[in-house]
Formats: C-alpha cells, sequence, structure tokens
C-alpha cells in the first residue's frame, strides 16, 4: 500500500485512485458507508445525507493543557472527493446519532408499513433502520396522503413509500433513456411523477426490465405477480445485516 494514495477511515488506511469519491474507495476497500441515494452506476445525487462523515477533526490542547478535539468538516462521502491523507470518521456515536435521526425523519415523512410490505427485508430504508438500531420513529407521522398507480401492466408504483432517492428518475434518464420518472413540486410538497399525458405509469413506455424498474431502494416500484415469492424471513437483511453488504444496493 505503500506507493498508492491513501486515506484513514475510522483509523483504517484506504488506497484510492484520483477522482474516487470517499464512498467509492471505502466501498471497493470492503468498508460499509452507509447510504440511500448513493448508486455507483449513476451521478452521485448527494440528497439523504446517509453517508455523511467527518473529516479531519483535530485535537488542540487549551491554555490550561486540557485536550479539545474540534469536529472536522461534516461531508457527504458520495460527492466528496478522497484526499490522500485525510483523516475520515464515518462510525463514531455523533454521526451514527445524525444518521438515526435522519432516518426516522424519512420514517415518518412517508407511510412505511414494514410488516406490510413487499420490500421488508429487502429494503434498504428498513435494513439501515435495523443496522443502526432504530428503535421507534421519534417524530410525530406525518401521514401523508399519496396515491397507488396501478395502471401499468407489469410494475405498480406505491408513492407512500418514496424518499425521493431519484434512483429511478437517474436510472430512467442516464441508463434506460427513457425519462420515465421526474420529481414536481418543491419542500414537502415534492413527489415523484411519471412522465406521461395523463400522468399514469401505464402510459409511459416503462418496461418491467428497465433498470428504472429494478433500482428502487424501498418499496415503491414493484412488479406485479412476483410479490412475496421469496418469504419474510429468507430475505436478504433478514440473513445479514445490510453493513455486512457493503457492495450490495437497491435489491429488486
Ligand atoms: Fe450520499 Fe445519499 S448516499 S447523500
Amino acid at each position: 500500500m505503500s506507493d498508492a494514495k491513501t486515506f484513514f477511515l475510522d483509523e483504517e488506511e484506504i488506497p484510492f485512485e484520483e477522482g474516487q469519491t470517499i464512498i467509492q474507495a471505502a466501498l471497493s476497500a470492503g468498508k460499509y458507508i452507509p447510504h440511500l441515494c448513493y448508486h455507483p452506476e449513476f451521478k452521485p445525487h448527494g440528497s439523504c445525507k446517509l453517508c455523511t462523515v467527518r473529516i479531519d477533526s483535530r485535537t488542540v490542547t487549551t491554555e490550561d493543557g486540557q485536550s479539545v478535539k474540534i469536529p472536522g468538516r461534516a461531508a457527504a462521502s458520495c460527492t466528496t472527493p478522497a484526499q490522500a491523507g485525510q483523516h475520515v470518521e464515518s462510525e463514531v456515536p455523533e454521526i451514527q446519532d445524525l444518521r438515526r435521526t435522519l432516518i426516522q425523519m424519512l420514517l415518518v415523512e412517508g407511510n412505511h408499513y414494514c410488516p406490510s410490505c413487499e420490500k421488508s427485508g429487502k429494503c434498504l430504508l428498513q435494513g439501515l433502520a435495523y443496522d443502526l438500531g432504530v428503535m421507534d420513529p421519534h417524530f410525530p407521522q406525518y401521514f401523508s396522503k399519496r396515491e397507488v398507480d396501478a395502471s401499468h401492466p407489469d410494475v405498480l408504483l406505491d408513492f407512500n413509500r418514496c424518499i425521493l432517492c431519484e434512483l429511478c428518475v437517474r436510472a430512467s434518464a442516464e441508463v434506460d433513456k427513457k425519462n420515465v420518472f421526474a420529481i414536481s413540486g418543491r419542500g414537502h410538497t415534492k413527489h415523484l411523477i411519471c412522465n406521461s399525458e395523463s400522468g399514469e405509469l401505464g402510459d409511459t413506455n416503462l418496461a418491467a426490465t428497465d433498470k428504472a424498474a429494478n433500482v428502487c431502494p424501498v418499496g415503491v416500484i414493484l412488479h406485479k405477480r412476483h410479490g412475496f415469492e421469496v418469504p419474510y424471513g429468507q430475505r436478504r437483511f433478514d440473513k445479514a445485516p445490510i453493513s455486512d453488504n457493503p457492495a450490495q444496493y437497491a435489491p429488486v
């Protein structure tokens, strides 16, 4: 590792190539940093902030001889380039607390009723909540009123669970070249839409095999006639925590 450029992630030396972000280098080295909107096939989005790390904290000695830690800069590791010699903190209590809070906010903002969700056991949001030890939603439930779009012959949309990661938007634009999905509205009215005259998925040219139809990290984009093929208890995150799957995301 001597000639390679390296940085330190939780005191472990991580090699990286010029241009790699912190999360890219970490995942390549088999080190997991929690993330939701990051996907290696698309441009980083930097919206969920689950991948937040702290960079280059330092300890100073005060006039009366006390050691005081000055927290480093908080940054999204999916958009921040790795730099040689930098010290990155990820699995430290303050950052894990921040991630728990973000998960709790996402859980109350949408209608995430895991016991009845087809994605339970393979949902990244649920997997992260379990892995980070989120025991309750903490914040009052928002009970947002959202529709279900069952107009497509093969794919169902349940907008109740959308976390606005825009993975489907990016997949449809960058990989499928179809622009089936888009984001509309601002602030708390921001929501996922389908790009068709009627606004319904059935009037788009989405195919069930499209990347966009298979990239949702939560239970918004579901395939009809394939629900519950793998029983609860036998799914990916039922068997191993999400942090044991550093290079796996967006399971179908
Ligand atoms: Fe980095 Fe979402 S994974 S901001």
